[in-house]
């Protein structure tokens, strides 16, 4: 049996991709099949947490018991969504891999192809999770960090500049981490910089870990 140590808890998690519309038939979106902030979202029901996922499309069935499930497409929304949600809950984590930028302007018509090369502006979308971090007062927000190169200097960077209680950080180079596998290798790095390293995990086993790390932290 599982114990129901997040009885009670509001946790809001963000998973999946976002989608960034060009025209009616196109879009530019990232590799995230979701199963991180689902298997989060699905450890934390277990352990008695009220969880609202919002989350990009994937192809993943909702996990049962999520209180509140709220589908978006754009970042913009993901943003409107999780500010809407802030104040029901004390535990903000996101695992959504979120676009930072979006096309400067969307076509109602199909673009139509000619013999020039097309160029495509692009403008900034928020940062949902800077965002929050300005204004989360003693709730417990935890990022996570993809990153190619650099990991540990750019994981502590996104801490400081985000204002998170810690950060998961997954190196999208190493074969069953990251994007779309049922695994993952992270590193966990708290806001006193200090750095946890885990193997090669089930994602279900890393969200465990996930979750003992704001237990101890709700228990300070
Ligand atoms: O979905 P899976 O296939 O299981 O893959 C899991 C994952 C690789 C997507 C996940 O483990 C992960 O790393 N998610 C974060 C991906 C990401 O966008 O990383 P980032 O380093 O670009 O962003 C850092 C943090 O800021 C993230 O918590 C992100 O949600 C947040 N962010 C980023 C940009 C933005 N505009 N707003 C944000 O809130």
């Amino acid at each position: 049996t599982i114990e129901k140590d997040l009885n009670e808890k509001n946790i809001l998690i963000t998973a999946g991709p976002t989608i960034e519309s060009i025209d009616p038939v196109r879009y530019l979106t990232n590799r995230s099949s979701g199963k991180m902030g689902y298997s989060i979202a699905t450890e934390a029901v277990k352990r008695g947490a009220n969880v609202t996922l919002i989350s990009g499309k994937t192809n993943l069935d909702v996990p049962v018991g999520v209180k509140n499930f709220i589908q978006i497409e754009s970042a913009k929304d993901m943003y409107d969504e999780v500010i809407k949600n802030l104040e029901d809950n004390d535990i903000i984590i996101k695992s959504a891999a979120v676009a930072d930028y979006k096309p400067k302007s969307k076509s109602n018509k199909k673009i139509k192809k000619s013999d020039e090369d097309l160029v495509l502006e692009l403008d900034r979308n928020h940062d949902i999770l800077k965002e929050i971090g300005k204004i989360k007062e003693d709730k417990i927000l935890v990022g996570f960090a993809a990153e190619t190169n650099d990991l540990i200097e750019n994981a502590k960077q996104k801490i400081k500049k985000k204002n998170l209680d810690f950060i998961v950080a997954n190196d999208l180079t190493q074969e069953g981490a990251g994007f779309g596998v049922d695994t993952n290798i992270v590193k966990i790095i708290d806001k006193n910089g200090n750095i946890e390293e885990y193997p090669k995990m089930n994602k279900s086993d890393i969200s465990n870990i996930i979750l003992d790390k704001i237990k101890l932290l709700l228990e300070k």
